[in-house]
């Protein structure tokens, strides 16, 4: 059963089994994964083959069903011991976005309650989390783009679109709707080096939608603010610390500082399930390094001169003192600070 009908999805449960659209190949190829063990949907989100901090909890969720599946077949009386062994292998999936922690946690709870063959009742608790992401995003982007003034350039970073979430998107759903309501003079997307998130992924989702798109480098993006062409930075968040700084893709913190010196305002647009009330701050977030073949190879290929050393942190932090907006499912919150983010999270 899919949850709602969209364009473009990420993540289908068809005929008993998680599907999931192979991002790293997008957008030459469009392709489905068909997981059926809790190690390979593991790997797929380790592998980027799904990737976005939402999508990667829904994800984890459909991993939890596949498991319970396993687990409940192997042994009746003991499935909720053993499927700890295979929350712990998602959970070591990714270490930064707080989403797949959060779903992994539902589904837990819901674990603890259930007597019984548990498939149905937790693959209905993975379609609850799926549905309700798409209807956060929906409800997000009429609250982001209500912000943004008639006849604004925007410009966003990475992807945050339907590729990131259950479908339509965090930023690009805010993006979309402005653009539904002809807000928008023109959007950019950076590339997102080195895995090229915008020019692959975001550029794809929004020209699939007939939104037209315009590629910069991120070497570009000063000079593209200094033009006035560009009056909101629009961005997700793979996870928010309680006093309102933002872990999202390594290059958002400069776009921000970039902003800021220019005069351009920073949303970023993340379901609730993005806060985390236990990290004080965006010091405490951890953030993930990966293999540094990623700069120095391009496509496989070695690109960088042979010997060279990389550093390779695939998010940073802007503090919260940088971002004018963030849009949540629950409500906005402008000029974000603990206490803000603590009744946000308490309404
Ligand atoms: O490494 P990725 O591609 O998983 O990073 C994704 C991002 O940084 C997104 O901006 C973030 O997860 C928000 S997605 C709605």
């Amino acid at each position: 059963m899919q949850t709602e009908q969209e364009n473009i999805q990420p993540i289908v449960w068809r005929n008993a089994t998680l599907e999931l659209l192979d991002q790293r190949i997008l957008p030459a190829t469009t392709k489905y994964i068909k997981l059926t063990t809790v190690q390979s949907i593991a790997d797929a989100i380790r592998d980027m083959v799904v990737r976005g901090a939402p999508a990667i909890g829904i994800t984890a969720a459909y991993g939890v069903v596949t498991a319970a599946r396993q687990r409940y077949v192997e042994s009746t009386s003991n499935w909720k011991q053993t499927i700890q062994d295979d929350l712990k292998i998602l959970l070591a999936s990714r270490p930064t976005a707080i989403n797949l922690f959060w779903a992994i946690n539902q589904m837990q709870n819901l674990i603890n309650e259930i007597n019984g063959d548990p498939t149905e009742r937790l693959l209905a608790a993975a379609h609850k989390i799926h549905h309700d992401d798409i209807r956060a995003n929906k409800t997000m982007g009429k609250l982001g783009a209500a912000f943004i003034e008639s006849g604004s350039g925007v410009l966003t970073h990475c992807n945050a679109g339907a590729l990131a979430t259950g479908g339509y998107g965090t930023a690009l759903g805010v993006i979309r709707s402005a653009w539904q309501q002809e807000k928008l003079s023109k959007v950019f997307a950076d590339e997102t080096r080195p895995w090229l998130q915008g020019a692959r992924l975001t550029a794809w989702e929004l020209l699939e939608d007939n939104i037209p798109v315009t590629l910069v480098a991120e070497g570009a993006v000063s000079a593209l603010m200094s033009a006035g062409s560009v009056q909101w930075f629009v961005v997700g968040s793979d996870r928010i610390a309680a006093n309102g700084d933002v872990a999202n893709k390594i290059g958002t913190f400069a776009g921000a500082v970039q902003a800021k010196y220019h005069g351009i305002k920073v949303m970023v647009v993340a379901p609730t399930s993005t806060i985390d009330m236990a990290v004080p701050d965006g010091a405490s977030i951890p953030i993930e390094h990966r293999s540094g073949d990623e700069l120095l190879q391009l496509s496989g290929q070695m690109m960088a001169a042979e010997g060279s050393e990389a550093w390779n942190p695939v998010f940073d932090v802007t503090p919260a003192s940088l971002i004018d907006v963030i849009v949540t499912e629950k409500g906005i919150i402008e000029a974000p600070n603990a206490a803000k983010i603590a009744a946000l999270m308490q309404a």
